[in-house]
């Protein structure tokens, strides 16, 4: 009863035109006679991801299937260790599996998260996208569902991971019982890789894609921003799309991809959105996560696309990002707020 007088009392004082003037702004215009450029933007490992999709949505294929077709490429990559099949595992040695995708003309999302034995996540959060009522399936349920859809379950370690999981237990600490393995056998840092990939095509319909194996050695269980809708990717098809790569846990502290969309439709160009949301990632960082002089001691990457094909990214520290304008992609700097510590 309080609700629907302080909803009524809401609609009398403030009349229509204030009303629509709190309701999201209108769609992007876009350019001249009513078009888009068709583009795409991905991280760095996304040079091979843009040039496919770009090549499909010029053959008249849906932006979010273009997307899904192009992070394949990685996701089945053995040697992108970041990514699918070869994705470097938990700390148990299981690689975990995480993406998520939106597609802008029906403004659905689906997503998964700790899926395990699959090598394409990113085709399985379509599924979710397309066939079900929900957004999130996770773990086992995850599996069950992609294998009633006649996924295969496969081991996701490659010969070449399986040795790096092996280093990284041997040698992560000396209270255990695991000898340590000579130095000048190979250890990686923890990377963070991930696919983050945006397209748009010629009539300004916009996807996005993110997938990831997650932060290597995680705590089994641990799920980052790629399979969160509006942390590791976002789209509006009013706007755009952006996405994320880097560090999960700071881009789910700022909605970072959501954040990211917003920003282009207060009218920022994507490099300065993706800037901006940086800079609010940087607000919400906890002092342990800073190095004395106040930059992160981590890396992260926005890249984001406009509906009218304008595209962009930025990062902490100078980096790379794969773009594709229609005619050709290519490797680009990101606009990034520092240089690399010395
Ligand atoms: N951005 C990927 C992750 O943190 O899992």
């Amino acid at each position: 009863m309080e609700d629907r007088l302080s909803r009524r009392t809401f609609f009398g004082v403030t009349g229509g035109a204030a009303v629509a003037a709190a309701l999201p702004s209108p769609a992007l215009p876009l350019r001249p006679g009513g078009a888009a450029r068709a583009a795409a933007v991905s991280s760095e490992n996304g040079l091979r991801a843009v040039t496919r999709a770009m090549e499909l949505v010029a053959g008249g294929t849906d932006t979010l299937d273009a997307a899904v077709e192009g992070v394949k490429i990685q996701e089945l990559d053995p040697a992108d260790n970041s990514v699918g099949y070869g994705g470097l595992p938990n700390e148990d040695g299981v690689v975990q599996l995480d993406a998520s995708c939106m597609h802008g003309p029906t403004r659905r999302a689906g997503a998964v998260a700790g899926l395990e034995g699959i090598k394409t996540p990113s085709e399985v959060a379509r599924l979710v996208l397309k066939y079900t009522d929900h957004i999130l399936l996770v773990g086992e349920g995850a599996k069950r569902f992609a294998l009633s859809y006649g996924f295969r379950e496969e081991e996701l370690l490659t010969p070449e991971s399986r040795q790096l999981w092996l280093t990284w237990r041997a040698n992560r600490g000396n209270d255990d019982d695991w000898l340590n393995v000579p130095e000048n056998e190979r250890l990686v840092a923890r990377p963070t890789g991930t696919i983050n990939l945006n397209v748009v095509n010629s009539r300004g319909d916009v996807s996005s894609v993110t997938t990831t194996s997650g932060l290597a050695w995680k705590i089994p269980g641990r799920v980052g921003d790629s399979p969160l809708v509006g942390a590791g990717q976002y789209t509006d098809n009013d706007i755009g799309a952006a996405g994320s790569t880097g560090r999960g846990e700071a881009v789910i502290m700022v909605c970072g991809g959501f954040l990211t969309v917003e920003h282009m439709r207060r009218g920022m160009a994507p490099t300065d959105a993706c800037l901006e949301t940086l800079k609010r990632v940087l607000r919400a960082t906890p002092p342990r996560l800073l190095l004395p002089d106040g930059r992160p001691s981590f890396n992260l990457n926005f890249y984001a696309v406009n509906k009218r094909g304008d595209s962009g990214a930025a990062s902490f520290f100078p980096g790379r990002y794969a773009a594709h304008d229609g005619k050709a992609g290519t490797l680009r700097d990101t606009a990034h707020l520092y240089q690399r510590s010395s």
